[in-house]
């Protein structure tokens, strides 16, 4: 496809000395207001070199290049020199490269086959899923998919936490009261209930604490029995969280987690110590990062028991020795930044250049209508049960507006879980935000229904017109630029010409909500042409190129949804 500003960076070079190619590249802009052109050259910079008024040097630029077939017109605006594209030149270059493309349409090779890793989702075996993990798992999927998309090789990893002392406790509480029936049937929920059990009981025995540091130290030294029962928990969880990311469609390459770096722990102290970071402290050792204005490290706990941050370093020195990764990207709230600085400040610390490589993407809070979540307090919504709400409920919309689907249980899936992802992915993800139902499930709104909803009233044109008709679109003979250049078509090519360039933007921001609001914007501006036009009309060849518009516009959206981990129903 063209690329218009590479394009103008090389007309308008022809016409200046002193600024390279590149220079003037980087200084074009594309105006907020359409009314000042699809792109604009500011003039400022050149004052000095050309010894005239910006304007003046605008007004010159403008003449020069005024001409060119590209541009519909140039203006000189103040300092500025307003380019407008040919808007045949534009819609028909789109339309041609969409369908061209087709799914492959808004990828690029920026990555140039480069190592990423995103770690995402990592939720806590025995631990319930809940509508707070959602954020991770939803905002991590979708990075890995922006950056596959840019044309990295993309890790998926989840990092479970599956190690720690409460496993102690866990296996303590297990061979108390436990039964292996009860863990079979609700893994999470029994678990847990095990874990509460253990601290309702500890306050009155607390030789129980003792009895569970024990099973934690064998189970760290790899015993037989202790590590069976672990296994077998973690198995189970592993089972029910799967379920969830079924639902959502979501795998990962990679499950190692942090009892995977239990025995790579001793290394980690030992480089620690070599580089003359440890210091004792009350029986523990610690690094200092006093000089760095952060709190101490705790690196092993004074009964010589490691620590998630002692896991975390194990873990990025294992993956850039096993992935010689680019970037080793972490999907992490908010809520753990110290911990990420901290660890990332010692992987300097070591003299690891890389360390600035391992990049914590942090994200707000969730919380619900009725107050924040609490584990302790039983006010835990899990994901498990948000997801299956939200399909019945779609299930009854899709029953009430009558909606024509040929099958129900399908589009109720597709458009339940993925309105609940949508809104996950609207809000720039540091936001904290307030999980509301009705904002979820809003048709009209700027939600996944009403996205998806537009994407099926595309594909119903499509069928309308029939495959004859649709097959010709797909030829790029039989587009004629000339019956589509209404504002409200030339709007809707321009955005999905932006398409690429904005899924580059999402993925240097680590942002996924860039590509969600362009999606909106996009399923907005085909509506407006939907409106606008009238598509299927007698003049076959107006027909046939209003057709391939409609059919580059669904493509972009469903690629779009597909960054976000949405499906794209043919019909509701
Ligand atoms: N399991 C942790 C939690 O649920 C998140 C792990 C984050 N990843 C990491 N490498 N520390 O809080």
């Amino acid at each position: 496809m063209v690329n218009f500003k590479e394009e103008i960076a090389k007309i308008i070079s022809g016409h200046i000395d002193g600024l390279s190619e590149q220079d003037i590249y980087n200084m074009i802009e594309i105006p907020q207001d359409s009314k000042m052109g699809d792109y604009a050259f500011p003039c400022f910079k050149l004052a000095k070199t050309l010894r005239k008024a910006p304007p003046m040097i605008a007004s010159d630029i403008a003449a020069k290049i005024g001409d060119n077939s590209i541009f519909e017109k140039v203006e000189q605006v103040n300092a500025y020199v307003n380019m407008f594209i040919s808007k045949e030149e534009l819609v028909k270059d789109v339309i041609v490269e969409v369908l061209k493309e087709g799914e492959d349409y808004g990828k690029t090779d920026i990555g140039g086959g480069k190592t990423v890793i995103v770690e995402f989702s990592s939720p806590n075996i025995a631990k319930p899923f809940h509508i707070g993990h959602i954020r991770s798992t939803v905002i991590g999927n979708s990075i890995n998919k922006i950056y596959k998309a840019m044309g990295y090789n993309v890790v998926r990893i989840n990092h479970l936490g599956d190690y720690g002392t409460q496993f102690g406790k866990m296996i303590c509480a297990y061979r108390h009261w436990g039964n292996k029936e009860d863990v079979i049937k609700e893994p999470i929920k029994t678990l847990l209930h095990y874990y509460t059990k253990f601290h309702e009981e500890v306050d009155n025995h607390p030789e129980l604490d003792d009895e569970a540091r024990q099973i934690f130290t064998k189970l760290e030294h790899g015993e037989k029995e202790e590590t069976e029962l672990w296994q077998w928990f973690r198995d189970e969880s592993l089972k029910e969280f799967n379920r969830v990311y079924k639902m959502l469609g979501i795998e990962f390459d990679s499950y190692a987690g942090e009892s995977f770096y239990s025995d790579k722990m001793p290394q980690v102290v030992q480089m620690l110590k070599d580089n003359n970071l440890i210091e004792k402290s009350q029986g523990a050792e610690i690094v200092d990062l006093e000089p760095y204005g952060l709190t101490p490290a705790l690196i092993t706990k004074s009964d010589g028991s490691s620590l998630y941050i002692t896991r975390d370093i194990a873990a990025s020195v294992y993956r850039k020795n096993t992935y010689d990764f680019y970037k080793n990207i972490y999907v992490v709230a908010s809520q753990q930044n110290l911990h990420f600085q901290q660890w990332i400040k010692i992987i300097e610390l070591l003299g690891f250049d890389w360390a600035r490589d391992n990049i914590h993407v942090p994200f707000g809070l969730v919380s619900l209508e009725e107050g924040t979540m609490s584990t302790r307090h039983g006010r835990v919504v899990f994901l498990e049960d948000v997801l299956n709400r939200a399909v019945e409920q779609t299930k009854e919309i899709i029953k009430e507006k009558g909606v024509n689907t040929d099958n129900i249980e399908e589009t109720a899936k597709q458009v339940g879980i993925g309105a609940v992802v949508f809104q996950e992915l609207s809000n720039n993800r540091i936001k904290d935000y307030v999980f509301s139902w009705n904002k979820v499930l809003d048709f009209n709104g700027e939600t996944g229904p009403y996205v998806q909803y537009t994407y099926a009233r595309a594909a119903s044109v499509l069928r309308n017109a029939g495959q004859e008709a649709c097959a010709k679109a797909l030829d790029a003979h039989n587009i004629n630029p000339e019956y589509i250049t209404g504002d409200s078509a030339y709007e809707l090519a321009k955005l999905i010409y932006a398409l690429p360039q904005t899924i580059v933007d999402a993925g240097e921001k680590y942002e996924p909500s860039v590509v969600t609001r362009h999606i909106v914007n996009l399923a907005q501006a085909f509506n407006r042409f939907y409106h606008d036009e009238h598509i299927l009309v007698d003049n076959e060849e107006e027909k046939i190129t209003k057709l391939a518009m409609v059919a580059a516009a669904k493509t972009a959206i469903k690629n779009g949804l597909a960054l976000l981990g949405m499906e794209a129903p043919e019909r509701m």
